[in-house]
């Protein structure tokens, strides 16, 4: 069931969920472009309080039946709005991210083009991109703190309105 999800305003009590999540081993392989400790909860707290602070990030928690699953948001690269999300595992593979991904590019931040970056071998997230109507515009090698070694990955895009 995805019609149950839903957006809000980051409360502090989201972050030590957030940091479960983020902390999650294969959570953080998957993502690849991470902190360089993420089981450091003082970095990770410093590191949310910065771009709660930040004018230029856009964040929402995601609720699922008032559960807070995840979170989501966009910021910017050179003056290029971005968007990245995060999930609970015990929430991966119901539609959630997809829907809230939705939900954010159509009620949270419309601008566009909108762009994301994502690790070449992450499918997951590849699919919820193209779900939400993005599409490859390039490719890129990072370093990825998660595998320890320059990977590719890829540049999509998603044009408006
Ligand atoms: C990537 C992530 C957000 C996906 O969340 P999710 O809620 O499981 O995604 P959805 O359920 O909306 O799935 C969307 C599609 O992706 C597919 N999918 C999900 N996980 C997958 C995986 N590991 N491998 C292949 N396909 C996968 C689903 O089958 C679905 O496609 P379908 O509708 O054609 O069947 C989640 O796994 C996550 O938070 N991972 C860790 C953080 C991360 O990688 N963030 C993205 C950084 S760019």
């Amino acid at each position: 069931m995805t019609n149950d999800v839903r957006l809000r305003d980051v409360i502090d009590a989201d972050l030590a969920v957030f940091f479960e999540y983020e902390s999650d081993t294969d959570a953080v392989h998957m993502a690849a472009f991470t902190r360089k400790d993420p089981a450091d909860r003082e970095a990770f707290r410093s590191h949310w309080e910065k771009i709660l602070a930040s004018p230029a990030v856009i964040i929402r928690t995601i609720l699922r039946g008032g559960e807070v699953v995840g979170s989501v948001l966009s910021y910017e690269d050179s003056g290029r709005p971005e968007v990245s999300y995060w999930l609970g595992a015990r929430y991966w593979g119901q539609g959630i991210a997809t829907g809230a991904l939705r939900l954010f590019l159509a009620k949270v931040d419309t601008r566009r083009p909108m762009r994301a970056r994502v690790a070449k071998d992450n499918a997951g997230s590849i699919r919820v991109l193209e779900k939400c109507g993005f599409r490859v515009v390039g490719q890129a090698r990072g370093f990825a703190n998660a595998r320890g070694a320059e990977i590719e990955e890829l540049i999509f895009e998603l044009l408006g309105p």
